[in-house]
């Protein structure tokens, strides 16, 4: 509460000092029509380098409006909501022209986007929307729900109750399963969460699949900050509290590869995946270079792969249509309300990834090499 009150402060103090310089100086907004690309500034806000997603994501929106003429100004956050406030205040008063961010609290930026509405630049929520704010304009992703579908899907083929094709499988349970969900200040979270939980609600309602912990809620499950070690400590703690009495985990469902990985070192460290102990079906999401090697090595079964290169040429074409003074072209303009209005959106289509798909979806568009695979490490 008291956070955001002075977050929201900051906000209104900040707009009044942008209102004070009526435009002089401090530049950005306004009618930017007439001017030239190498004139105008593009902010771009990202959450956290720890996860390698988001430096390629920043690399290729600042790539590719750089190669179109534009300044661009990309910060990185660390996962801490007080410094991404401020590196969006900072891009606000040096006079950025669009903003790009991808919010790490979708609820704690109002103020920022307040100010950013005050000196009139448009703001892109990039691939995580921005919630409780009027000044969202525009929002780039992937089908966030068909995500969580795709990873309970990934779950039920790789545990051999579904095929592929989505025609039944063989196997007939039950299952021991657990459950994790994402960051729940990510808007992303709850979409995921619900498709999936949708997608698996018929397995555990007839008993093929149980949660032995019978922690099923997206509370209960959550990772703050989708951190791996977070993960690996709440998987450790399921192992001792659910599964001392000799029963096994079958399966866990991952919303994120560095979640997928905090995963598999506790069930490794317990002992599965070596002396005739299969490793659980674990997903995940990302395409992660790490997480695809353990699914090209058998370890992790699957991943939703999401091109962020896609998603990068969304974010510039935004960008370059609000510097246009026009609209972006959206493709969904019902399902991302955040809670204040419907933004419009952009979304992307998904593709799972299991290990026979490595090649054709990763290796052949060029998104890994075979080198990387192999290696588990991205070149640069
Ligand atoms: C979400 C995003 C996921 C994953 C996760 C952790 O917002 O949609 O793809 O990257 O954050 O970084």
């Amino acid at each position: 509460m008291g956070r955001r009150f002075l977050v929201a402060l900051g906000g209104a103090v900040l707009a009044l000092s942008l209102a004070a310089c009526s435009g002089e100086g401090a530049g950005g907004g306004g009618d930017t029509s007439g001017d030239k690309p190498g004139d105008l500034t593009i902010g771009v806000s990202m959450p956290t380098q720890t996860s390698e997603r988001w430096i390629a994501d920043g690399n290729a929106v600042k790539q590719k409006l750089e190669a179109k003429g534009y300044k661009v100004d990309l910060q990185y956050a660390g996962d801490d909501i007080p410094t991404q406030s401020q590196q969006v205040d900072q891009m606000i008063t040096q006079g950025a022209d669009v903003l790009v961010i991808a919010a790490i609290d979708g609820t704690a930026l109002s103020g920022q986007l307040q100010a950013a509405a005050d000196a009139k630049i448009p703001v892109i929520a990039y691939d995580r929307l921005i919630r409780g704010s009027k000044n969202v304009d525009f929002y780039v992703s992937f089908d966030n729900y068909k995500v969580g579908v795709a990873q309970a899907t990934g779950l039920l083929v790789g545990l051999g109750l579904q095929n592929k094709d989505g025609s039944k499988g063989t196997a007939k349970g039950p299952f021991n399963v657990e459950l994790f969900a994402g960051s729940l200040d990510d808007n992303n979270t709850q979409y995921f969460f619900g498709g999936a939980m949708d997608t698996l609600k018929p397995f555990f309602d007839n008993g093929t699949l149980r949660v032995k912990s019978r922690q099923t809620t997206a509370e209960q499950t959550a990772i703050l900050r989708w951190q791996q070690e977070t993960a690996q400590k709440r998987m450790e703690d399921l192992l001792t509290s659910s599964y001392n009495d000799g029963a096994r985990v079958d399966g866990v469902l991952s919303p994120y590869d560095g979640i997928s990985r905090g995963i598999i070192t506790a069930l490794q460290n317990a002992g599965y995946g070596s002396a005739g102990k299969k490793i659980p079906v674990v997903t995940g999401q990302d395409a992660e270079i790490a997480s695809i090697k353990l699914i090209n090595d058998g370890v992790q079964s699957s991943t939703v792969f999401k091109d962020t290169r896609l998603l990068a040429d969304q974010a510039v074409n935004a960008a370059e249509a609000f510097l246009q003074d026009k609209q972006p072209q959206a493709n969904d303009t019902q399902t991302y309300n955040n809670g204040v209005k419907v933004v419009p959106a952009y979304l992307l289509p998904i593709a799972t990834v299991y290990k026979d798909d490595i090649k054709a979806t990763l290796i052949d568009s060029g998104y890994w090499t075979a080198e990387e695979v192999a290696a588990g490490q991205a070149k640069k």
